[in-house]
């Protein structure tokens, strides 16, 4: 299991755990915030799962994809540190790694 902080759009600051190889999509809808629409289930194709992963954790995650960075760039809010939640693996070197939900398009 690995725990991850989450602030929700109203600054609220929830721990979520996961088992690990979930994405981190999964692990935030399963935790019961559902501000996180996540409308395509994963498929890399709505960017309504888009959070912004705290600068220190954002070296530490694979690199982005061109897929993701193109669906990224159909958002108002894309910012250096903005991920698509669905598109990370949740994994034992993320333990306390801090993510923020970016506001709705
Ligand atoms: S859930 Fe649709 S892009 Fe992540």
């Amino acid at each position: 299991m690995t725990t991850i902080e989450v602030i929700t759009r109203s600054g609220e600051s929830l721990s979520v755990s996961s088992e690990n190889d979930r994405s981190l999509m999964e692990a935030i809808r399963d935790a019961g915030i559902d501000e996180l629409l996540a409308l395509c289930g994963g498929c890399c194709s709505c960017a309504t799962c888009h959070v912004y992963v705290d600068e220190k954790w954002a070296q530490t995650l694979p690199s982005i994809t061109e897929d993701e960075s193109d669906l990224l760039d159909s958002s108002d809010h894309r910012k250096g540190n903005s991920r698509l939640s669905c598109q990370i693996r949740v994994d034992a070197a993320l333990e306390g790694m801090k993510v923020t939900i970016a506001p709705e398009d």
